[in-house]
């Protein structure tokens, strides 16, 4: 049996107050669109058909953009006329036979089970309605039941609806799954003759009863699933059930959380046994920790890989972006250390506080533990790079490599033009502006010579 999806994304969001198209918004990181398109990825769909309007461009360029391998059709919708006169316009993309899905792209928490579900309550032959019991079912279409309750006869908008409908707690989440035959006939009835003088997806359910197709609901596992955004506040809202899902399945494998409600995972995050994270961490991106890791509070951590019994102490911001970085084992980082993308930090390497590292690896012990830069070098086993030092990486046009060999000790507050090698064991004198390649096991200073003059005596005031 072929399924065809087809998710409305058309609308203008207007209460969202913003240029941005409202099915881009984001939650956790990702364009609630994002988030349907890859809940329908698992579902074996032959096509997924977007409906855009408001933004389309904009739209269908990120969905392409984050999806390239996905089967998307987009359908442009203009004017919006509706939730029926959306999904007319996906008509001649769909085949006769097989099941429709039909979703919306500001519903981003749906579940791939419930979807699931909800075709499977079809069968293929009758009319599926995702629904659920709201104690404040004000906005919604209220699902009209015969006396018995088994039956479900019709959809009513709210602003369609009389008092003793409006008292009606079942509300239609906007989620249906019909026959593909049937709902290309029912969509071709539509009128729009009613409140809002929109062309109602909902007035099907009411054909469906005319034709003696039978109609029947299902049920999402959790609200959370079925919730709509429209303004700022419901994206928050949103964005913090859906955070505190998170915290919880995490908590549940074992990682320590301090506080539930102030964590935040834009992405997919793994670890390994006993790790803690403080309070107002930020994980972005795919981040790996491993056993006993602590992150400290107010960390921000990007597409890293980090070791076993690593400790990242407070306001840490690690970003490996598209080139990924790396903490090795048993290294101690921040508080206030910045790593940047293609940092690669072997075992046991300590970076302190306002430390910057960027595409650099530092081997086996390295240590540079305050005010300092490495930029696109290479560090050597134990190495001690001083306070306030700087690799001069950038000549105003290219960029350049710092080499330095094993066991180096590079003193305070030098600057090291690159490109430049250090060999093995050297030592430089703090305040050394190097420009040529230091050797190894020596002592390389580069700075004016100190002096002292005897009998020179200080300006004094002019008396008048
Ligand atoms: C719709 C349902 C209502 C249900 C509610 C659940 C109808 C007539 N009503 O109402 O029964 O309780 O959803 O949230 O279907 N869209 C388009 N093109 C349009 C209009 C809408 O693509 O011309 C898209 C929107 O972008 C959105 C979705 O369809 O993703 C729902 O539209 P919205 O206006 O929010 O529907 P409601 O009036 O809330
Ligand atoms: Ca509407």
């Amino acid at each position: 049996m072929s399924l065809s999806i087809v998710i409305m994304a058309a609308g203008k969001g207007t209460r969202m107050k913003s240029a941005l198209p409202k099915v881009l918004h984001q939650i956790a990181g990702r364009p609630m669109l994002a988030h349907v398109i890859g809940t329908t990825a698992s579902l074996g769909a032959a096509r997924d058909i977007v409906i855009t309007g408001h933004g389309a461009e904009r739209v269908e360029a990120t969905m392409r953009a984050l999806y390239p391998q996905a089967p998307l059709n987009f359908v442009r919708q203009e004017p919006q006329l509706g939730t029926g006169h959306a999904v007319q316009q996906a008509v001649p993309c769909l085949p006769d036979e097989g099941t429709t899905l039909i979703l919306n792209g500001d519903t981003p928490l749906i579940e791939a089970a419930t979807a699931r579900a909800l075709v499977d309550a079809c069968q293929g032959e009758r009319l599926a309605l995702l629904t659920i019991n709201l104690p404040d079912p004000t906005g919604y279409g209220r699902i009209v039941r015969d006396a018995s309750g088994e039956r479900v006869l019709a959809i009513v908008e709210h602003k369609d609806a009389s008092e003793a409908q409006r008292a009606i707690q079942e509300v239609y989440t906007g989620m249906m799954a019909a026959p593909t035959r049937l709902l290309k006939k029912w969509l071709g009835q539509l009128t729009n003759q009613n409140a809002q003088g929109e062309y109602y997806l909902t007035d099907v359910v009411a054909m469906a009863q005319a034709d003696g197709v039978t109609v029947v609901s299902a049920q999402p596992r959790d609200e959370v699933e079925v919730l709509g955004v429209n303004s700022p506040m419901q994206l928050a809202d949103l964005e913090r059930r859906h955070q505190r899902a998170q915290a919880a399945r995490l908590m549940e494998q074992g990682v320590r959380l301090a506080d539930p409600a102030r964590f935040d995972l834009r992405g997919v995050l793994q670890c390994g046994q006993d790790v803690e994270i403080d309070v107002n961490v930020i994980v972005e991106g795919e981040v790996q920790l491993g056993h006993n890791v602590r992150i400290g509070a107010n960390c921000v951590l990007r597409n890293v890989v980090i070791g076993d019994n690593v400790v990242i102490h407070p306001f840490t911001h690690i970003d490996g972006d598209t080139q990924g970085a790396q903490v090795g084992a048993g290294s101690l980082i921040g508080p206030f250390a910045r790593l940047r993308p293609g940092a690669q930090l072997g075992e046991e390497v300590h970076i302190g506080n306002f430390v910057e590292v960027k595409n650099s690896t530092l081997a086996n012990g390295a240590k540079a533990n305050h005010l300092a830069y490495l930029g696109d070098a290479t560090v050597g086993e134990r190495v001690n790079y001083g306070a306030g030092s700087i690799t001069a990486n950038y000549d105003g046009a290219n960029k350049h490599r710092t080499v330095i060999g094993n066991d180096v000790h590079v003193g305070s507050n030098c600057v090291l033009i690159a490109p430049i090698t250090l060999g093995d064991g050297a030592t430089i004198g703090g305040g050394s502006t190097i420009s040529k390649d230091a050797p190894a096991g020596q002592l390389t200073v580069a700075r004016a010579k100190q002096i002292s003059l005897a009998g020179w005596q200080r300006p004094q005031k002019v008396k008048r």
